[in-house]
């Protein structure tokens, strides 16, 4: 499968570099375009190629690994994400530190509305970068990860992402549930870093 990473900073770059261990083919994308992440790409594997934000767009899977206050100019400039799987990995931070205000919604019921028929997943935003950089093969366990979404299947795929780059995947349930669990910051699970052994 060919995942599109959408936002190339410490999130995006951690997920590349697990995901091309796996055997996934990467397609890395910023604001900045391809050339500015050629050697990059090159360092986190050999199936990691830099792509520009279109590119990464219309890989059979997309993550995005955005800013906050850049997720909604960003999706807006896209293609339709209908029926194509989206993994959400922002927090509802601002400039400054300071918590977007949602109303009663988790951030990733933000993100779907803006990817009216995308499947969304939420996973890989609790754990800090360096963290989440890691070896997730820690002390003969493998570290959790939190995942949730309205879209079963969908779940299904991105727990198998989870599990096959060494990580222990946990289903919160929905993004209204799920998500607020997972909610950065504020919520029980955020930052969390578990190991799970046998
Ligand atoms: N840092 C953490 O510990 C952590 C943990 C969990 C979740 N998160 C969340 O993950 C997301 C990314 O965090 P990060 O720490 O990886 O951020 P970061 O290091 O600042 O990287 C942000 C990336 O987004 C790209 N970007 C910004 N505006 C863009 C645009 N208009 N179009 C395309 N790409 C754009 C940047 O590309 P350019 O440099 O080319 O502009 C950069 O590659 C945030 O929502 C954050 O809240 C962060």
């Amino acid at each position: 499968m060919e995942i599109g990473i959408i936002g190339a900073g410490g999130i995006g770059q951690a997920f590349a570099k697990h995901m091309a261990k796996a055997g996934y083919e990467v397609l890395l994308s910023n604001s900045r375009g391809p050339e500015s992440l050629t050697s990059v790409a090159e360092q986190l594997g050999v199936n990691v190629k830099a792509a520009t934000l279109e590119e990464a767009a219309q890989a059979e899977l997309t993550f995005i690994s955005v800013p906050w206050s850049k997720v909604e100019e960003v999706l807006k400039g896209l293609p339709s994400f209908k029926h194509r799987i989206v993994i959400d990995a922002t927090n509802p931070i601002l400039p400054g530190f300071k918590k977007a205000d949602l109303g009663k919604k988790t951030s990733s019921q933000v993100v779907a509305e803006l990817l009216p028929g995308a499947k969304v997943v939420k996973a890989f935003n609790t754990l800090l970068r360096e963290v989440l950089d890691a070896d997730p093969n820690e002390g003969g366990g493998n570290r959790v990860l939190f995942y949730s979404g309205d879209d079963v299947d969908a779940k299904k795929v991105v727990g198998e992402m989870i599990r096959k780059a060494g990580f222990f995947g946990i289903d919160l349930g929905d993004l209204a549930t799920g998500g607020r669990l997972q909610s950065f910051p504020g919520g029980p699970l955020s930052t969390l870093n578990l190991v799970k052994s046998d």
